[in-house]
Order: structure tokens, then C-alpha cells, then sequence
């Protein structure tokens, strides 16, 4: 009898724990299914590489009807490779057979002046590793990525942060990396990363000096531009120390470094990083941005007040006013994912100040990324994960709602006390509900159809519990535990 509240104890965490539990074998059992971005932009006469995530028993075969001329899809991986010169929409129809079955997706090639149709979605260095960055990292990375499922959920880029540098340029100015980090060299690096189906990513700044006193990109622009195309890179995080503070400097800096990037002849992203203190929101897109980081760096803290570190809720406090600036092809980006890092994140953890989140933080934390169309940039140790934290970041519900093309970043349409309520539109007509209470007790809320603006009966979706959850008229009554967020997909 003793053993009973023990027990029920033990359950219960089970089944809390379960409800966002899942499997990594799960994604490579049963018929194909399909994720990810389903719009993808590059420019004309650029090198294109993009890999079609889908998930399902394998060996699995990937055929695509409508291929523009210049493209090639290897049929075994589903990575289409190749360089296409006229610029359109591609319509394509892709086919994925396995043993189990087959499914069919409609995929749209865009080869034009946009990139990011939809948020990047990929890894970074920073958060965990900061300055230990090296070579065999970034390839154990690139392999995490493949073993752990996240490529065939649509996450493509690894994205190499501060401190890849050598301590000086080149003779004639060129970049050079660290010859001990990296003894092969960046085209080495890229060609293994690229045969995965995945992207390399890259970070400099608009200073003189990185915020790691690394050499800067500024008056380098079109030299380090060209050498990262050369070496095959397809991401540039761009920083702002060491800089004068202008507004109008910064739009300088920025766009000197964006029309090098497009006149690099690669299809490289350019992800702009001067902490929202000018409000790049209203200028990253002209500049040749396609997201800005909207806040100093994010730390690894439900709540932790200060102003040259953020606290996840200070992010999100920030994050959520600015639904109207975001669409395909530029997006505010709150800061990398520090899910996983539980305080031990060498950039997020403040040398032991900062604890770390609770799994349930976590979860709040990457589903309202999801729901505002955030870059989702991991920055754990992707070798290494415990079961919650990869259940949380290849929670392919999730994911659809970050990469679903119609781009919209989650409204708050409902703000009392503790609890908020997030909406966003999704491409199918349906709709995302977040409902995030942020408070230390559980909370019982009945959510309206008069906050979310809906008439008739919608069908009830749990995208943390995987499950359908009934019919929705006027009200759902909700508990919802200290710190979580449910998120619900409503359908007619
Ligand atoms: C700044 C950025 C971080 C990281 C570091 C690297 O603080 O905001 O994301 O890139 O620089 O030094």
C-alpha cells in the first residue's frame, strides 16, 4: 500500500513525459511521409542543393515529375543537386515509394531573386560550443544531423559561428581558418557537409573585429564574399561589433556585405545580427537580409532579467510584436534554439549563473519559435541528445507549423494574467493555437472561439500529444502546467 502514491507519481511523470515523447525509430518505420519546406528559392545560375525530407522505412526511392532543366535527383537520397538559368516557378511533383507504400508531394522551385520561402532551419555552434568550434565538430554534426532524423525533417544548414578563424588574413586580404581547427581547409569541410544533403554556414561582422576579436569583414566585403563562395558556403551570419552605433551605418555595412553576397555567384543566406537595437525589421529585407536577430543574445533562463543578455521570456516579450514584419524570404529571428542545453551551454550557461530550463521550457520555447516562423537554428550537442530534447526538436507537428509556406508568424490575440494566447494562419486554411500560461501553478483556461476570431465546429489536434482531441465549438477547457505551452491545430 505504501508503494501506491509512489507509483501513481511515477506513472503520471511517464505520461507527462510521454505526451511529447518521440521515438527516433518512429520516423524511419512505416509508408513514406513527407516534411519540411515545400517551396524552396534560389537564384538563377547558382549552385542548388536541396534535400527532400521524408521520413519512413527505408531503403526508400525518390522519383520528381517536372524537373527544371539543370537539376538532377538522386533517387536513393532525395538530394537534388544541379544549377538552373531561367528564372520561374517549378511546380514539381515528387514521389517517395518504400516497401510500406508510397506518397505523393507537390514541391515548388523558385529560382529568382528570394531565398528562405520558408524560416532556415539547421544548427549553429555558438550556444554550446563558442570558441572549441572545430572541424571534426562540424562533421560530427553534419552525421548527427543524418542519424538523428533531423535532415529528413527539413533541417538543412550547419552553421559555423565565431572563432573559425586564423589570427590573420592572407597576404592579399583573403580569409584564412584556423589551419589546427580546420587542417583540411573550408572546401574540404563543405564538399562533406554538401554530400550529406545538407548546408555550411558561416559568421563574420561588420566591424573591424569579430565579438570574438577575430578578424572582420569590414572593407573585405567583396574579397570574403567571393572566398566563402569559393568554398562553397551557403549561409553568412553577419554580426555588429566593434561599429559605430548608427542606424545609417549599420544600413551601410549591411548592404555593402548583402550586394556582395548576391554578386558572389552562390545562394548564400544572409543572417543579420545586430541585436534589434536599430529595429533591422525595418530594413533587413532592402539590405539583403533574409532574417534578423531581433534581441541580444539568449541565455539559458525561463527568466532572468538584464540588458545585454536576454532571458527566453524577454526574447519572447519582443518577438511577439513583431508578427507584421515577417512573411517568406525575411523573418525576425529570435535567437538560436538552447533546447537541450539544460545550463551546461558554454555561450547560454554565464559560467554557471544560469541554470538552464526544465524540459516543459523547453517545449515552450521551441513551440512558439515554431509558431512565429523563427529561424529553428539548434545549438546543442546534437551527438549527445537525451530523449526529451529529441523529441522536441523532430516533433514534425511542430516543425510544420515553422515551415508552413503561407509564412505568417503567430499573432497574440489573448493576454490576461498569466496566460497568452498566440493564432497563426496556416497554408491549408486551418489554424495554430498556442496557449502559453507563465506562471509557477497550473492554470485552468477555457479557451473562446471569440479570441480566435472562428465560427463553426473545428476539429481539435494536439501536436505535443499527437493525438485528435475532439470537436471545438464555442469553448475548450484547458489545464495547462506551470510554464507549458499546448499548441492545437484547428481544422473545419
Ligand atoms: C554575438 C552574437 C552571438 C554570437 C557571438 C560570437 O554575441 O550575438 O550570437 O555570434 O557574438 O562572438
Amino acid at each position: 500500500m505504501k508503494q501506491q502514491p509512489v507509483l501513481v507519481f511515477s506513472l503520471l511523470i511517464l505520461f507527462h513525459f510521454g505526451a511529447f515523447c518521440q521515438n527516433k525509430n518512429v520516423l524511419y518505420e512505416g509508408p513514406p511521409v513527407f516534411h519540411g519546406a515545400q517551396i524552396v528559392g534560389n537564384y538563377p545560375n547558382t549552385p542548388f542543393l536541396f534535400t527532400v525530407p521524408a521520413t519512413g522505412a527505408r531503403p526508400i526511392t525518390f522519383t520528381a515529375k517536372n524537373l527544371p532543366a539543370g537539376l538532377l535527383l538522386d533517387p536513393s537520397t532525395g538530394i537534388i543537386t544541379g544549377s538552373v538559368s531561367s528564372p520561374g516557378e517549378y511546380k514539381l511533383k515528387v514521389t517517395v515509394t518504400n516497401a510500406k507504400g508510397n506518397s505523393e508531394e507537390d514541391l515548388k522551385i523558385v529560382i529568382g531573386e528570394t531565398l528562405c520561402l520558408t524560416p532556415a532551419m539547421g544548427w549553429n555552434s555558438w550556444n554550446v560550443f563558442t570558441k572549441t568550434l572545430n572541424e571534426k565538430m562540424v562533421m560530427d554534426m553534419a552525421d548527427a544531423m543524418v542519424s538523428t532524423g533531423m535532415r529528413d525533417l527539413g533541417y538543412q544548414y550547419i552553421n559555423m559561428d565565431d572563432f573559425w578563424h586564423a589570427d590573420t588574413r592572407d597576404s592579399i586580404g583573403r580569409p584564412v581558418p584556423d589551419a589546427k581547427k580546420f587542417p583540411h581547409g573550408m572546401k574540404y569541410l563543405s564538399n562533406y557537409v554538401h554530400s550529406k544533403g545538407l548546408k555550411l554556414g558561416i559568421y563574420s561582422c561588420a566591424g573591424n573585429m569579430t565579438c570574438g576579436r577575430r578578424f572582420g569583414g569590414y572593407t573585405y566585403e567583396e574579397i570574403d564574399a567571393k572566398t566563402y563562395a569559393e568554398w562553397g558556403i551557403d549561409l553568412l551570419k553577419y554580426d555588429y561589433c566593434y561599429t559605430p552605433p548608427t542606424t545609417k551605418t549599420a544600413v551601410e555595412r549591411y548592404s555593402k556585405m548583402g550586394t556582395a553576397l548576391k554578386h558572389s555567384g552562390r545562394s548564400i543566406v544572409f543572417s543579420i545580427c545586430e541585436w534589434g537595437f536599430r529595429h533591422p525589421w525595418k530594413w533587413g529585407q532592402q539590405v539583403g537580409g533574409q532574417y534578423w536577430r531581433v534581441s541580444p543574445d539568449i541565455m539559458d533562463s525561463w527568466k532572468f532579467p538584464s540588458i545585454w543578455v536576454f532571458s527566453m521570456k524577454a526574447i519572447l516579450n519582443r518577438e511577439e510584436k513583431l508578427w507584421k514584419y515577417a512573411g517568406p524570404g525575411h523573418w525576425n529571428d529570435p535567437d538560436m534554439l538552447i533546447v537541450g542545453n539544460y545550463g551546461k551551454g558554454l555561450a547560454t550557461g554565464g559560467n554557471g549563473l544560469y541554470k538552464g530550463m526544465t524540459d516543459v521550457e523547453y517545449q515552450t520555447h521551441f513551440s512558439l519559435w515554431c509558431m512565429f516562423a523563427a529561424p529553428l537554428l539548434a545549438s546543442n550537442d546534437l551527438r549527445s541528445m537525451n530523449e526529451a530534447t529529441a523529441a522536441i526538436l523532430t516533433n514534425p507537428e511542430m516543425l510544420a507549423l515553422d515551415q508552413d509556406p503561407l509564412g505568417e508568424q503567430a499573432k497574440p490575440v489573448y493576454k490576461m494574467g498569466c496566460i497568452r494566447v498566440y493564432l497563426k494562419q496556416l497554408s491549408d486554411g486551418s489554424v495554430a493555437v498556442a496557449v502559453l500560461n507563465t506562471s509557477a501553478g497550473e492554470k485552468k483556461f477555457d479557451l473562446r472561439a471569440s479570441m480566435l476570431d472562428i465560427q463553426s465546429v473545428w476539429r481539435v489536434r494536439d501536436l505535443w500529444k499527437h493525438e485528435e482531441a475532439g470537436a471545438f465549438k464555442d469553448k475548450w477547457a484547458l489545464t495547462v502546467q506551470p510554464h507549458q505551452t499546448i499548441v492545437l491545430k484547428l481544422s473545419r
